[in-house]
């Protein structure tokens, strides 16, 4: 595992995206998995800007959303399929028949679950898994339990999940109170992680992931067992870490 630990929001967002670029780089028709949340969108934007200058090809590049909530419209500003688009899609050249995020409007979660991980297999499985983390650790939308799970599957929301994302909806009984979520098991099988990690609430919980036991209480711990995880956090996040041996921050080009 690196860790990366950069000064802020703006200088992780630009080391995101430089290993986003990097891996698109490297291999053109590359399978990127995305997350949403509010952490991602600086990392979008400087990608959007790099396209925009032509430094960035999407062309044939193909995208597996990590979730959705389930029951949501697409055209809903809070479904995660319009928030692709708006964060990202929208401004890159990538063809949307190569875009994937699991269907929160088909009421057979059984189905939606086991198409999605059929199409992650089809593409060829996932080259850069991005991440954010949750405030109770979770990665995905895969919820502390008393397992991890492993395929694509419908989730119970927590509690607290529904407290932390109401910011985006009208009031918290506005929170679809499940979703659909890639597996711990489709996270792991990702080749390369990309974990993004900003701000003092996440210190405690970024600490027990990268340092405390692997258990499934708090998902992001099995992290700890991927062979190639990059985790590019701010100051404020690793604030609970003695990041002496870790490397440390860059200066971006961009
Ligand atoms: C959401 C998403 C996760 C995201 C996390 C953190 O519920 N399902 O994929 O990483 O919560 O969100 P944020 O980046 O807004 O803190």
């Amino acid at each position: 595992m690196r860790i990366y630990q950069t000064s802020d929001y703006d200088e992780m967002s630009r080391k995101a995206a430089d290993i986003i670029a990097a891996q698109i780089l490297m291999k053109p028709d590359c399978v990127l998995g995305l997350a949403t949340g509010s952490t991602p969108v600086g990392a979008y934007q400087q990608l959007s800007r790099r396209h925009a200058g032509n430094e960035v090809d999407f062309s044939q590049v193909k995208t597996v959303n990590l979730d959705e909530y389930r029951g949501i419209l697409r055209d809903d500003i809070n479904s995660y399929y319009y928030f692709m688009r708006n964060h990202l899609f929208n401004y890159v050249n990538i063809p949307l028949e190569n875009t994937f995020i699991p269907d929160g409007t088909n009421p057979n979660a059984d189905a939606e679950c086991t198409d999605y991980e059929k199409k992650i297999a089809f593409l060829g499985g996932i080259d850069l898994q991005l991440l954010g983390l949750g405030h109770n650790g979770h990665i995905g939308f895969n919820e502390p339990d008393d397992h991890f799970p492993t395929a694509t599957h419908c989730v119970n929301l927590t509690e607290s999940t529904i407290e932390a994302n109401k910011r985006f909806f009208a009031s918290a009984d506005n929170v679809p109170k499940q979703a659909y979520t890639m597996g711990i098991g489709t996270i792991m099988k990702a080749k390369k992680i990309l974990l993004l990690v900003n701000g003092s609430e996440k210190a405690g919980i970024l600490r027990k992931a990268l340092l405390g036991p692997v258990v499934p209480q708090v998902p992001a711990s099995i992290l700890q067992l991927h062979s190639d995880v990059i985790v590019v956090a701010d100051k404020d996040a690793l604030s609970e870490i003695d990041t002496s041996d870790a490397t440390r921050s860059y200066s971006s080009a961009s």
